[in-house]
């Protein structure tokens, strides 16, 4: 039987949203006869009953348009006054079967609560850059932010070789350092840092200085959510809606004390947002895209309550709750494998 569906999209944007979106309005209209709304700007659209259509000619060309074309905001229902029952209102006024909730933990966690609360229809697809979403292998987006801190570190090696100089790049990814981790081992980072370790300074300025020994320059990235032995470094105190405070800075604070503790001049670039802009690549448009088709598939087959889920190759799905309440971290065995081009570590002995 057909439906009729909304879609919406919430927290930080990322490539490969239009590509869920475009998969969702393609796999509902012509496979199942279905019509879509969009609730515009994430969780805000049903509270405030912001909507626009979405049909095939809406969505047919933005299969390489970053973004999301029916825009997102940090929201929170359960901040604002009457919140949730405003979003459970406005899907009935909609006449809404089912809604698909695309974001990361704080969109897929107000979405558990809207299920338990209120049995509320909603699939969740997972997104963020971040990749610290649990219960899938990885979250679409993911593979365009490395993609671009990969290409910066390219950039970066140039310059830092031409100058004898360390070059820190600040990098994304919140309280996981996955966009560090992966991001600095294709950019061939010569220091990783990250949330899950706490970094002693005089430890790294030591294996930077064995690096400049041995090849000039060398390069650092640093997670923003890393921190120092002494704590992590914030931007101010704010709070968003979801209660996340503000991160950065960390990258020029690592930059003065490497240039204190070893004398080479060093100097810091933070990516920030470019991370999260422009053309997906194809990977996170293939992976938006059978999240898109899957999520369809699900309220269709009255799997509601539920997320779509990467599991090795195959598109499954789990429950919501399972992704959100825990963060994904760093998988430590992945991280320990980039130590070998830290310089000071895994370092045989001379022998005698
Ligand atoms: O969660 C995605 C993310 O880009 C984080 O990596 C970053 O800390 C945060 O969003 C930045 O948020 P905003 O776009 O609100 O500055």
């Amino acid at each position: 039987m057909s439906k009729r569906l909304a879609i919406l999209t919430g927290g930080g944007d990322c490539p490969g949203l239009n590509n869920v979106i475009r998969a969702v309005v393609f796999q509902a209209v012509k496979k199942y006869g279905d019509e879509v709304i969009a609730f515009e700007y994430g969780w805000k659209g049903p509270i405030q009953n912001i909507t626009r259509s979405l049909t095939l000619k809406d969505v047919d060309h933005i299969f390489n348009e970053g973004g999301t074309i029916i825009k997102s905001s940090r929201t929170n229902p359960y901040k604002v006054e009457g919140g949730p029952q405003k979003v459970m209102d406005t899907l009935k006024a909609n006449k809404i079967d089912a809604l698909i909730a695309v974001g990361g933990e704080d969109t897929c966690g107000v979405a558990d609560k809207l299920v338990n609360d209120f049995k509320a229809p909603i699939v969740c697809v997972p997104k963020t850059i971040d990749n610290d979403l649990n219960a899938t292998d990885q979250t679409f987006g993911f593979d365009t932010s490395i993609s671009i801190v990969c290409d910066a570190l390219d950039r970066l090696h140039t310059t830092a070789k031409s100058h004898d100089r360390v070059l820190v790049l600040e990098v994304m990814g919140r309280h996981a350092g996955w966009i560090a981790t992966m991001g600095g081992m294709a950019g061939a980072a010569d220091y990783i840092l990250i949330p899950e370790e706490p970094f002693d300074i005089k430890k790294v300025a030591e294996a930077i200085k064995i690096r400049k020994k041995e090849a000039g320059y060398a390069i650092i990235v640093v997670a923003e959510g890393a921190k120092f032995a002494e704590g992590e470094v914030l931007k101010d105190q704010e709070l968003d809606a979801f209660g996340h405070v503000k991160l950065g800075g960390i990258g020029d604070r690592v930059a003065k004390n490497i240039e204190e503790l070893t004398g080479f001049e060093t100097r810091s670039t933070t990516l920030g947002h470019i991370q999260r802009g422009g053309s997906p690549t194809a990977y996170d448009r293939v992976l938006g895209t059978r999240y898109g088709l899957a999520a369809v598939d699900l309220i269709h087959n009255n799997k509601l309550g539920r997320m779509v889920s990467l599991q090795g190759i195959k598109i499954t799905d789990v429950a919501i709750r399972e992704a959100v309440g825990t963060l994904k971290t760093v998988e430590m065995t992945i991280y320990d494998q980039t130590r070998v081009f830290f310089g000071d570590e895994v370092r045989p002995k001379a022998k005698a």
